[in-house]
């Protein structure tokens, strides 16, 4: 373990979950406990709550919870022992030294130095006679100057198996260090290979400067196009953008342009309009769309005008809507995307349609138009049902008013009669948006699918009852003492709850009494998502011996089914009662 427990209590005492999540959020009283609108998904009626009692916090909505660690962790993007020197910091404590943590904290650094050489040999590649194919590629083919490939830092990784390596290898850095910044691979015979090989670099680079990974091209049309660096201890694909260190400068309009790929990027940044950024080889991420909120109001979607482009479009324009961005989108024609319509028509005509980007309502409404015949009824009806729902996720009367105009001019049905299926639909969604943020766990909806604790399916009330007994003994310590009285840690039928249920007695027996956080430490992030659900779901029982004793008895019942006797020895009398029992639990 890496920070001693010892430290890790007396950090907790010092920092109150309500103070440290009121920096972050505002809280709102409501009994004991606090609510929020919860930071780490988007949504319109608070369902994050922070239960000062046991120092957790669990979203209702999300699923999301934990400790004041965790919570630290998630929301500053952090590992653990990052998150505890952030939080050690603030009460003005200092972590005891540890080898291994300082181990972490120094591999990162070293990736960092890594990549920082990688890419400044990729880029010294291109004036030697090895990097001409790389340079003969950048500026003959993609036309670009030389201040923006010095301003990128692109480059070019040699056509060589080991260029890279050998070079890295010199300047003293370890075969294990390289292969955790992932710029060398280990072939199936044990030799090394650099990473990328005879493509041009595209480096990218976080918000402090740092180079975090590449992506590699190839000269020609041959397979993969792309590589990119895959997820490393100093990145994260689905948490960058490509360019967003250029573009947070570029952002006084509170305005962003999101484009597809990397060459997009750069030639649109080229062309004057540095707010530009790309994801990462990837679809666009909620985690990316909040990022980008960041820096904009609103986001113009420029993808390639093709089918896949168009759908991403689609996806991008909920994930962008979802955080309260406006997301608009732009019609090119005659380009199949913004590099090409840039190099065809001119930066200025990109101007123009920049300017009258659309809204994403439009980008709908034209999609869907294309997909039906307006001179069929039924081509019509197809039109008004998907336009419904559509027009219902705008927030203001007036431009639901302005769209249910458009659509009856269309169409040629009344205006009226369609907005009062737009409020029919704006209702529905009200109600299932309400429900949906309270149903996920009072039903077991998603037993099949549980992956914390795959037991669950099989032990549905006993695995209840543990969750309870859990819960009961975080909450008070001295209800532990009864617990263990009557069961063991082997009578917890399902692997998870028992898991938890020892490490509560662990804790307890420790410490006194068991602070979630402490409790969490050794399991994984949706781990403690369920051990904060759990806690969450029963903060309100009213603790009473009758509660215990029907608990304990569920699993004591538990013990006696599964220990079983044999079922050949069983008197009829025995296995009919063992019938009923079986049945009453299913
Ligand atoms: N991409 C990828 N792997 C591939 C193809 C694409 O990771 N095999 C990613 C890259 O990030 C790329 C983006 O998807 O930048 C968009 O793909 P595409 O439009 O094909 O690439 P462009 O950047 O437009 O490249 P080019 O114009 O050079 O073809
Ligand atoms: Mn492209």
């Amino acid at each position: 373990m890496a920070i001693p427990q010892s430290f890790i209590q007396q950090l907790l005492q010092q920092c109150d979950i309500e103070d440290v999540i009121a920096s972050y959020v505002t809280l709102r009283s409501e009994g004991s406990r606090k609510k929020a609108l919860c930071p780490f998904h988007s949504e319109k009626t608070p369902s994050f709550i922070v239960y000062p009692n046991t120092q957790s916090f669990y979203c209702f909505g999300c699923g999301a919870g934990g400790d004041v660690i965790t919570f630290i962790r998630r929301i500053e993007n952090l590992d653990y022992v990052e998150a505890v020197k952030l939080l050690a910091q603030r009460a003005g404590m200092t972590v005891p030294e540890d080898a291994e943590s300082d181990r972490a904290g120094k591999l990162k650094v070293r990736i960092l130095e890594i990549n920082r050489e990688a890419a400044r040999f990729f880029h010294q590649t291109l004036k030697t006679p090895d990097g001409q194919p790389g340079l003969r590629y950048l500026k003959g083919e993609r036309k670009l100057s030389d201040h923006t490939i010095v301003k990128y830092g692109l480059g070019y990784a040699r056509d060589s198996w080991d260029a890279l390596y050998r070079h890295l290898r010199g300047k003293g850095y370890t075969v294990e260090e390289l292969e955790a910044a992932k710029v060398i691979s280990r072939g199936k015979n044990g030799h090394y290979y650099d990473f990328f090989r005879n493509r041009v670099i595209y480096p990218v680079i976080d918000l402090r400067g740092n180079v975090i990974a590449f992506g590699g091209r190839v000269l020609d049309d041959s397979k993969p196009k792309y590589l990119n660096t895959p997820d490393t201890p100093v990145f994260k694909k689905s948490r960058n953008l490509f360019s967003l260190n250029f573009a947070k400068n570029a952002v006084a309009s509170k305005r962003l342009i999101l484009a597809e790929g990397y060459m997009d990027v750069i030639a649109i940044h080229a062309a004057g309009f540095e707010n530009v950024v790309a994801t990462l080889g990837t679809a666009l991420t909620s985690d990316q769309a909040r990022l980008m909120k960041n820096y904009a109001d609103e986001v113009i979607i420029c993808y390639d005008s093709d089918g896949p482009g168009q759908a991403a479009t689609h996806r991008a324009i909920n994930l962008l809507s979802e955080v309260g961005l406006t997301a608009k989108t732009i019609r090119m024609e005659g380009a199949k995307d913004p590099d090409e319509f840039i190099k065809k028509f001119g930066a200025k005509r990109f101007e123009l349609l920049l300017n009258g980007a659309g809204n994403a309502v439009e980008f709908e409404l034209r999609k869907i138009r294309e997909q039906v015949d307006l001179n069929d009824t039924n081509g019509k009806i197809e039109y008004i049902r998907r336009a419904v729902p559509l027009i219902a996720d705008i927030q203001s009367r007036l431009e639901r008013e302005v769209y249910a105009g458009i659509v009856s001019r269309e169409t040629g049905v009344d205006a009226k009669s369609f907005l009062s299926q737009v409020d029919a639909a704006i209702r529905r969604k009200a109600r299932k948006q309400e429900d949906g943020e309270w149903r996920d766990i009072y039903q077991a909806k998603d037993v099949r699918t549980d992956r914390v604790n795959p037991d669950r399916a099989k032990f549905l009330r006993a695995s209840q009852a543990e969750a309870t007994l859990i819960a009961l003994a975080v909450r008070d310590p001295s209800v532990l003492t009864i617990i263990q009285s009557r069961l063991k840690p082997e009578d917890f039928p399902t692997a998870f709850n028992r898991r938890v249920y020892e490490r509560v007695l662990w804790v307890t027996e420790q410490f006194g009494d068991c602070p979630p956080a402490l409790l969490n430490e050794p399991f994984s992030e949706p781990e403690v998502d369920r051990i904060s659900q759990i806690l969450a779901a029963h903060a309100e029982d009213r603790m009473s011996d009758q509660l215990l004793n029907d608990c304990i008895a569920v699993l004591e019942e538990q013990r006696r089914s599964l220990r079983g006797k044999d079922t050949r020895t069983m008197s009829l009398e025995e296995l009919e009662a063992r019938r009923k029992q079986r049945q009453k639990q299913e």
